[in-house]
């Protein structure tokens, strides 16, 4: 039967006892870690969510009753013991921080029971993801996960409290509004009192920041709920969470200084870890050309390197026809790895294919000079040797090459270059470089929209000097937006906002909207910049990735307390859920028949 509280306080979380408490009357409440009756002696390990505490209930000093109890104790029941505590009568349990000590209990309340739970409750869970997704609440239980709940809640206070004493307000925005373009799909509720039409959830507060700045706010945070409909990875969740900050009479580097010192503040005082300041900066087009990557992780080398002039005269159609079509080529060095079998190698192949790859030529140096190469044959010795050294090839390397278009060749080599680094073991989680990216272009073109789409969204401010580009070779604009990454992670972006109707208008046209399109979807943003607006910029990290690189754990899953699955699902709740007929009814909607 559950006992009440009536009369009874906590004095201590479990693990906040130390051997200073010792000689003390304390009362600890927890869940049954585990129970080991050795007859006569029965130890009672109780868990919260500070630690773990031994309990021992032992024959002559504690009476019958108690001993009785303490036996009919099973994993997960909540109690509550009142005790002294001991120095540890038995061996010392140097893997605990209460290990020296133990509660020699007075009095027991059994507080709840529990039913034998589905999966044990321990660190490093063996038990399958969906199994412990479907029991969430248990899963939350588990030391690991609770750390990690706890790191990011004193994230989000350290962020507030940073934030606020460097004048930033925080402000809500609304969740029911006019979704705000980020690119991704867009989740919509639907209107009863306007069948037919629909709220959508915001991307970001993006719109709902710049007006703030319009109001006059000056410097603006929220810790953001987002939602965006979009294929789910191990960094992206349907429903997410940003640190969203806007600032006005800003340009690039006074946005860059404050975030600088807010991350330094958060890794020294959650890790204590020193962030060197300032942190590396580096233009899109330098991280493409060296890493094939826009979020670089610059923990380990292995750069990508142009070799197009050094075989652009060679026989070998591959990098001949390549170059022809305006394309490049470009090679990794994997040192250490020319011993690298034939397998492995052709493993590395079809990983290339699958980021579109048409192959991947290689040169396996071994050890004794000699080489093995998968386009030898095509060219003559001395061509061999200058492309070895032209990548400073020495016995023992692996190079390997990706001709085609840049973009192709970029995406190709910087995934191998991640992919090897991760086989090589190069990847450390202790070791933590940040790195600013720049300078985006401002416009992407999209294949499928056979149109110009915005890179980071549609109110980014071009760089000044290529204004002049915008119509005649829109696709060379960059953009006064940056990117804040972390060990190859995107943790954060942002951007110089346009605060000028006719630079916004000509955004717009240059997105392929018409007046009426642009005024009909942000009509009032672009009317409040007819009252006075301010020269404004902002950021927002995603917080769920900033967590995750700061626990080193692999999924934003696992910092989250209920996040989805792959399919946007949440196993415990089943949501998404069918409505019923009379909801739908109200909403003014009928569904299609399945086909
Ligand atoms: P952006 O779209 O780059 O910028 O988003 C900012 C940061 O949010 C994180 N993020 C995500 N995290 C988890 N799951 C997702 N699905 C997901 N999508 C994005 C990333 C990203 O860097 N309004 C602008 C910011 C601005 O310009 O001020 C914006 O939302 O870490
Ligand atoms: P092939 O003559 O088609 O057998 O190609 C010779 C070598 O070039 C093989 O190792 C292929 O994997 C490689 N290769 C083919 N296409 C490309 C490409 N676009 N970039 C780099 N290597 C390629």
């Amino acid at each position: 039967m559950a006992e009440s509280m009536k009369g009874l306080h906590r004095t201590h979380r479990c693990g906040e006892l130390n051997t200073s408490n010792i000689g003390e009357t304390v009362t600890i409440m927890g869940w049954v870690q585990k129970n080991r009756n050795k007859g006569g002696l029965i130890f009672v390990d109780v868990r919260d969510r500070s630690g773990i505490i031994q309990v021992v209930f032992e024959e002559g000093k504690s009476d019958g009753e108690l001993l009785a109890k303490a036996a009919s104790l099973r994993s997960e029941y909540v109690v509550a013991v009142t005790g002294t505590v001991e120095k540890r009568s038995g061996a010392v349990n140097e893997n605990l921080v209460t290990g020296e000590i133990e509660v020699l209990p007075s009095a027991m309340r059994i507080l709840s029971e529990s039913e034998t739970p589905p999966f044990p409750i321990e660190e490093n869970s063996k038990t399958k993801e969906e199994l412990r997704l479907k029991y969430r609440y248990l899963d939350l239980r588990r030391p690991d996960l609770q750390r990690n709940l706890m790191m990011r809640s004193k994230i989000a206070t350290l962020t507030r409290q940073f934030l606020a004493e460097e004048g930033f307000l925080e402000i809500e925005t609304p969740i029911l509004g006019k979704t705000t373009p980020e690119g991704a799909r867009d989740y919509l509720v639907p209107s009863r009192i306007h069948p037919g039409s629909f709220y959508g959830l915001p991307q970001s507060p993006q719109l709902y920041k710049q007006l703030l700045m319009c109001s006059g706010y000056d410097r603006y945070f929220q810790i953001a709920k987002c939602f965006r409909d979009e294929d789910l990875r191990a960094d992206r969740q349907p429903e997410f969470t940003q640190i969203d900050m806007e600032l006005s009479f800003v340009d690039v580097d006074d946005v860059i200084e404050v975030n600088e010192r807010l991350l330094a503040k958060l890794f020294k005082e959650v890790l204590d870890i020193e962030v060197p300041l300032p942190i590396p900066r580096m233009t899109w087009q330098e991280a493409m050309n060296r890493y094939g990557s826009d979020k670089p992780d610059t923990r380990f080398g292995m750069e990508l390197i142009d070799v197009t002039e050094t075989v652009k005269d060679s026989e070998f159609v591959v990098f001949k026809g390549a170059i022809e079509n305006g394309g490049t080529v470009r090679g990794i060095n994997a040192k250490g790895q020319g011993a690298m079998p034939r397998k492995k190698i052709d493993k590395l192949v079809s990983f290339a294919k699958d980021f579109g790859a048409k192959g991947l030529a290689y040169i396996a140096i071994q050890e004794d000079g000699s080489v093995k190469s998968s386009f030898a044959k095509f060219m003559n010795e001395e061509e061999t040797n200058n492309l070895i050294q032209v990548m400073g090839g020495e016995n023992g390397d692996l190079l390997l090459f990706a001709a085609d278009k840049n973009k192709v060749v970029w995406d190709v080599l910087g995934n191998l270059r991640l992919e090897l680094a991760r086989q090589m073991d190069l990847l450390d989680k202790n070791e933590y470089k940040f790195l600013w990216i720049t300078e985006f272009p401002l416009l992407e073109w999209s294949e499928e929209q056979n149109r110009y789409t915005a890179m980071h969204h549609p109110f980014t401010m071009p760089m000044e000097e290529d204004l002049q580009y915008i119509d005649s070779d829109p696709g060379r604009v960059r953009a006064k937006a940056y990117d804040i990454t972390l060990n190859g992670n995107e943790i954060g972006g942002g951007s110089i906002r346009i605060h000028q109707n006719d630079i916004q208008e000509k955004m717009f046209e240059v997105l392929g909207f018409t007046k009426e399109q642009a005024y009909s979807q942000f009509g009032f943003l672009l009317n409040a910049f007819k009252y006075g607006v301010p020269p404004h910029a902002g950021l927002a990290y995603g917080l769920d990735r900033l967590v995750m690189l700061m626990a080193k754990v692999d999924s934003i899953r696992d910092v989250m307390a209920f996040p989805k699955v792959k399919d946007a699902s949440c196993l415990m709740t089943e949501a998404p859920s069918q409505a019923d007929d009379k909801q739908l009814e109200e909403l003014g909607l009928e569904l299609r028949p399945e086909e």
